[in-house]
């Protein structure tokens, strides 16, 4: 079973590829997560979770998932996380969280897509990005195969310092920067209501035709990124960027 948690569809769309290259279908994690209704899954087959690389480790929204989620004792499990850069801690983090569930790690992997994160980092045009999503192709295929043989997936070893500052980092971000309070919709914005459903942690209503932001952000930026009209700054650090679209930008940009 694939399953994904994706903010602006790079991790959809390698979790799409990988599905169709291995024959099964890839399940949004939010289907269950939106609902709150514990799944327990009974399929002894390979699982593959694929998500964001959220502070050089796999997005929280997807390890809360795999530690909530039922999954029978001893399924294989492989990790594969996009990133625009690096994967950090993953390999450890994630077979830690095999380790706790009781399942086999396989391994895992990164691949490099566009960056998505506006708020602090510079963002580019859809042409300059459809290097960097020719290359992710190849290597979906290329991970895919090794998935489909059932192979380990090689990961360098994650040292103690590295992990402990990475964590602590990660933990401090993730308690007091992930915050809605610099979003604001401008003027442009017709309040037609895609920022609420692109949102996958149902964090956003529209209130006197005006989105308003609750508390549960994880900072995945699909409310500010798929903005139909980009009426959506977050403080300062967004004006003047493009706005990432997805790696099907051109094609769909819905979920
Ligand atoms: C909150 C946040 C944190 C991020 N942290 C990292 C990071 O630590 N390393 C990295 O290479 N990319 C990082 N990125 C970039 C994303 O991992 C990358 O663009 C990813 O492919 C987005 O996936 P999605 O479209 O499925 O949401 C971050 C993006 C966001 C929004
Ligand atoms: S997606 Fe953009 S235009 Fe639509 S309601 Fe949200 S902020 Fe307004
Ligand atoms: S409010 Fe925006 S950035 Fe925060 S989780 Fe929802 S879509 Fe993502």
């Amino acid at each position: 079973m694939i399953f994904y948690f994706s903010g602006t569809g790079n991790s959809r769309f390698v979790a799409k590829g990988i599905a169709r290259t291995i024959g099964q279908e890839a399940v949004d994690i939010t289907t269950y997560t939106r609902t709150m209704e514990r799944p327990d899954f009974t399929d002894t087959g390979v699982y593959v979770f694929v998500c964001p690389s959220y502070m050089s480790a796999p997005a929280r929204a997807m390890t809360d998932f795999v530690e909530w989620a039922g999954f029978p004792q001893g399924v294989k499990a492989y990790f594969i996380v996009t990133c625009a850069a690096s994967m950090g801690i993953t390999p450890r983090v994630s077979s830690e969280i095999c380790d706790k569930k009781g399942m086999k790690f396989m391994g895992a992997e990164q691949i490099e897509m566009p960056q998505n994160y506006i708020a602090h980092f510079t963002t580019k045009q859809v042409e300059e990005n459809i290097d960097i999503i020719e290359k992710a192709e190849n290597e979906i295929e290329r991970i895919s195969g090794l998935i489909r043989n059932g192979e380990v997936l090689e990961c360098k070893k994650i040292g103690a310092v590295e992990y402990s500052v990475t964590k602590w980092v990660r933990d401090v971000y993730y308690k007091d920067f992930m915050k809605t309070k610099k979003f604001k919709a401008t003027d442009k914005c017709i309040a037609c209501g895609k920022c609420t459903k692109v949102c996958p942690l149902s964090n956003i209503t529209i209130e006197n035709k005006r989105p308003v932001w609750g508390d549960k952000c994880t900072h995945c930026m699909a409310c500010i990124n798929q903005c139909p009209v980009d009426a959506i700054e977050y403080g300062k650090g967004s004006v003047g960027k493009p706005r990432y679209k997805g790696p099907e930008a051109g094609k769909t940009s819905e979920k």
